[in-house]
């Protein structure tokens, strides 16, 4: 069930639309902020009130790459792995995040700090290689802006 702040942020969304389901992402969304992950129960309660069928939203937070449909560590670090950043060293910057993090794509660390995932393009290809935490962006990486930027997620 929705507890009473998840149905509220998600109402002011569904505020904005003239078709409701029209919000499901950002719905969907809400839910993955406030449980960590979208996961059956999840995607059930967020049907309910978009009045659509659970397989429905499956369906869009399967295709839709920021929708995590199963556990995930308190950050996520997307590499992006597009065209822009494989030419600006793209490989070099995965292994180290493999090698610093002792995981590999698609893993979770122990402590249950990182999950370490692909993604396409993120719009900065003019400062590749890129790389987002969570819901920040950072560009220009290097191996060691990668240990300083690490640092500030605990
Ligand atoms: S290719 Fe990586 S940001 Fe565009």
């Amino acid at each position: 069930m929705l507890t009473s702040e998840e149905r509220t942020e998600i109402e002011a969304e569904i505020a904005h639309y003239e078709q409701k389901q029209a919000a499901c992402i950002e719905a969907m969304k809400i839910v993955q902020k406030h449980r960590g992950w979208l996961s059956d129960d999840g995607i059930r309660d967020v049907a309910e009130i978009m009045e659509m069928t659970p397989a429905e939203l499956d369906s869009v937070a399967t295709f839709y790459n920021l929708l995590f449909r199963q556990p995930v560590g308190r950050h996520v670090v997307m590499v992006c792995d597009s065209v822009s950043c494989w030419i600006m060293g793209y490989e070099n910057i995965r292994q180290y995040l493999m090698d610093k993090l002792e995981i590999g794509m698609g893993e979770t660390t122990q402590d249950g700090r990182f999950t370490l995932l692909p993604i396409c393009c993120l719009g900065n290809c003019d400062r590749a290689p890129a790389m987002m935490v969570g819901e920040d962006l950072h560009q220009d990486l290097t191996p060691e802006k990668i240990d300083a930027i690490l640092e500030k997620y605990a």
